[in-house]
């Protein structure tokens, strides 16, 4: 059973408010179910320990205070998700198979950009901003529709350029780097890291930090000098300012030596008891491997199947218990009818499942997607 109140940011938001019946809203309760979690709120969870890290870092390191926010309701509209950082009318981002929506207007933010420009526009100069955030997607151990992010921004004014030969881009993009190289040594100690350019709507130039981690580069967050459109807007025409976006899962799996991202949403002791608040260092101890199974399942596809679609049915069938969904074949005829096969791995982190346990998942499973996703079975 989900709670039907729940208190958001000192907002009070009824279930039917978020899970309602519009054309657009694609919100189950398996979602609705995570907002107030704020696992980031948590001091004794790997997220709030996380969290307060950075906070230190940034207290240490910066004598202009960062103000922090991590109360900011996760329901947020279209406008502030995408519009105010100017993501263009048609990028995939917006779409429904990426996104949920809550009413044409409203979204579940999709990142902690998202309040970027209201912040600027209040006069908040130095800010961090922590939260849930929400994303249609795939499923394996390193994703999660739910997951948490830190979004920082730093607004220079002339006076921090002017004496410098450098043009105030290149000011702001040398400081983000130094501040982000500078938090990654304070979270892991010395690291290898890299520098990759890349693009975001609201930041240009554009740069995600990579760091090495177990013969993989890792990529951690990403950043840049804020482009110069949104300071405008927010009536700062004559500043520069860097932002980035972190996200926390993809560190605290790094830091804490936590295997599969579902751990952080459980509630068992053998789990939670090994983190204690202000403790970084500590690696996590896997309490036991239960045997995974794995479940085929092929069908013809419809024209408007989406691999999101088929990964949330199965979210919305087996929670928690399922821990992939890989495509493993996929073919068109010669009726130019796909076929796609595949494979969901479930395996429980706290207790062997059951043969009928999962046989009872697998035909809901094959049932709900006949009838929801209008796929034909083979
Ligand atoms: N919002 C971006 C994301 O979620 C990260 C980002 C934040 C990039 C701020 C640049 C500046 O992927």
């Amino acid at each position: 059973p989900v709670a039907s109140v729940l208190e958001l940011g000192g907002v009070k938001i009824a279930r039917d408010d978020v899970v309602k019946d519009d054309p657009t809203n694609n919100v189950p309760d398996t979602i609705f179910s995570k907002l107030g979690m704020q696992l980031h709120r948590r001091d004794q969870h790997p997220i709030g320990i996380l969290k307060n890290a950075i906070f230190e870092y940034f207290d240490s390191n910066y004598p202009q205070k960062f103000d922090k926010f991590d109360d900011l309701c996760p329901i947020v509209s279209v406008k502030q998700n995408f519009d105010d950082v100017l993501v263009p009318a048609d990028h995939v981002s917006r779409s429904s198979n990426d996104t949920y929506y809550v009413d044409p207007q409203t979204v579940l933010r999709c990142h902690t950009s998202a309040h970027q420009a209201e912040l600027l526009r209040s006069g908040h100069t130095h800010f961090l901003v922590t939260g849930d955030v929400y994303r249609r997607d795939s499923i394996d151990s390193t994703h999660y529709p739910v997951f948490h992010q830190m979004e920082g921004v730093r607004v220079f004014s002339p006076n921090d350029w002017e004496a410098s030969d450098l043009d105030a881009t290149s000011i702001a993009a040398g400081d983000l780097k130094t501040c982000l190289e500078g938090l990654a040594r304070h979270l892991f100690g010395a690291v290898e890291m890299r520098w990759v350019d890349t693009y975001f709507p609201f930041t240009n130039p554009s740069f995600e930090l990579e760091i090495y981690f177990k013969e993989k580069w890792l990529e951690v967050l990403g950043c840049g000098v804020m482009e110069q459109e949104i300071l405008k807007r927010s009536g700062k025409l004559n500043n520069v300012a860097w932002a980035f976006g972190l996200g926390l899962e993809r560190l605290a799996m790094v830091l804490f030596d936590i295997p599969d991202i579902r751990l952080f949403w459980s509630n068992d002791e053998r789990f939670t008891s090994q983190f204690s608040k202000g403790q970084l260092g500590i690696k996590f101890k896997p309490f036991s491997k239960y045997p995974p199974c794995y479940k085929d399942i092929s069908f013809w596809i419809s024209e408007s199947f989406t691999e999101n679609n088929f990964c949330e049915l199965v979210r919305g069938v087996a929670g928690d218990l399922v821990e992939e969904v890989s495509l493993i074949d996929n073919f068109t005829n010669k009726k130019e009818m796909t076929s796609h096969c595949y494979r969901i791995t479930y395996r429980s982190m706290e207790r062997s499942l059951t043969d009928d346990e999962i046989n009872d998942l697998q035909w809901n499973v094959r049932e709900q997607v006949q009838s929801k996703l209008n796929v034909v079975l083979r």
